[in-house]
């Protein structure tokens, strides 16, 4: 039987509530004035489904959201970007999660940022959810947010050996560990066939001291590893092969999501059998051309404009 999707996408859904303005707030009753309010496609997960969506991939969403209007909104928004979400478990006994942003400009550029999250559903996806008749309609399985997604976690180890068992790859970005003790990972990356940490991900979770020594390590135990270096571009390495890429040079709005952007661009390369550098270079346009727009989802590019940045990689 053919996999109905390219790519299964286990993760947390939820939307940021984008607050602008040069403003900061104050107890006491103190209402002050914003110049911007967006309410947004938040969570590494969406993102990332919606990026790859973007480039043409056929992609599945399984994911717990309440029955309440954040949880509407982004499977609105998911589906409006061709994503199926007919997985995506609403759970009548909690709250869809939300994260307020209050950004202020700084240097006149990039604005700085508080953030608020209400983590509501966004960690209670368990690994049972996720079905070996679902898991059949995929090629390939990817997680985000590992740290974000703690009822996830404990199952993480033993559902990608299931996607193994029944023909998947899979993939893993875990972003950064707010305890920072980055514990076991040495049991989840022998069942990650693809690791997109960034540097300083890379360099906690293995110890070294440069992203070239970092990818040394990890590519002992994960298939292929990329690691995102933000506007210094990305380096990534299999076997005895190691390729490295510069970012493209555009106007930064904001670089909420490039993460994500650069997961869809390199496994949309890796999964077609692209070369090592040219699925890197697709990453990284994807993760640059992200940047232009305000929050992880607005400037997304398709395959065509993304594959115009690529060519010159190889
Ligand atoms: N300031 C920038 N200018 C140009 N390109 C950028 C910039 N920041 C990021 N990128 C591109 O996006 C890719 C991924 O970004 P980054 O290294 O910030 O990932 P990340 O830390 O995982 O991001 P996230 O905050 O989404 O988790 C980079 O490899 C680079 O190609
Ligand atoms: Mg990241």
């Amino acid at each position: 039987m053919n996999p109905s999707f390219d790519i299964l996408i286990a993760g947390e859904l939820y939307p940021d509530l984008i607050l602008s303005g040069e403003v900061t707030p104050s107890f006491g009753q103190v209402e002050k004035l914003v110049d911007m309010a967006d309410l947004t496609v938040g969570s590494s997960s969406a993102i990332f489904a919606c990026a790859a969506a973007r480039l043409g991939l056929k992609v599945a969403f399984v994911g717990v959201c309440g029955p309440d209007i954040f949880g509407r909104f982004m499977l609105d928004e998911l589906s409006q970007r061709g994503v199926d979400i007919s997985n995506v478990i609403i759970d009548p006994h909690c709250q869809t999660g939300l994260s307020v942003i209050l950004s202020r400009p700084r240097d006149g550029v990039t604005g700085e940022r508080a953030i608020l999250t209400h983590l509501g559903s966004i960690d209670r996806l368990v690994a049972g959810q996720i079905t070996q008749e679902l898991l059949q309609k995929a090629r390939h399985l990817h997680v985000t947010s590992y740290f974000l997604q703690t009822a996830l976690q404990p199952g993480l180890p033993d559902l990608f050996q299931r996607a193994h068992a029944l023909g998947l790859t899979t993939s893993l970005d875990t972003n950064w560990d707010p305890t920072e003790t980055w514990r076991g990972f040495d049991e989840l990356l022998g069942g990650v066939d693809a690791f997109l940490p960034n540097e300083n991900e890379a360099l906690a979770i293995s110890g070294a001291s440069n992203a070239e020594a970092a990818l040394e390590i990890l590519k002992q135990k994960s298939r292929v590893v990329a690691i995102k270096c933000g506007r210094s571009g990305a380096i990534a390495g299999r076997g005895g092969e190691t390729a490295r890429v510069k970012a493209l040079m555009v106007q930064v709005v904001d670089t909420v999501g490039a993460g994500d952007n650069f997961d869809a661009g390199f496994l949309y390369g890796w999964l077609n059998d692209w070369s090592l550098v040219r699925a890197l270079g697709l990453g990284s346009a994807c993760g640059s051309l992200s940047t232009r727009a305000a929050g992880g989802t607005s400037a997304q590019p398709d395959l065509e404009e993304a594959v115009r940045y690529v060519s010159s990689y190889g």
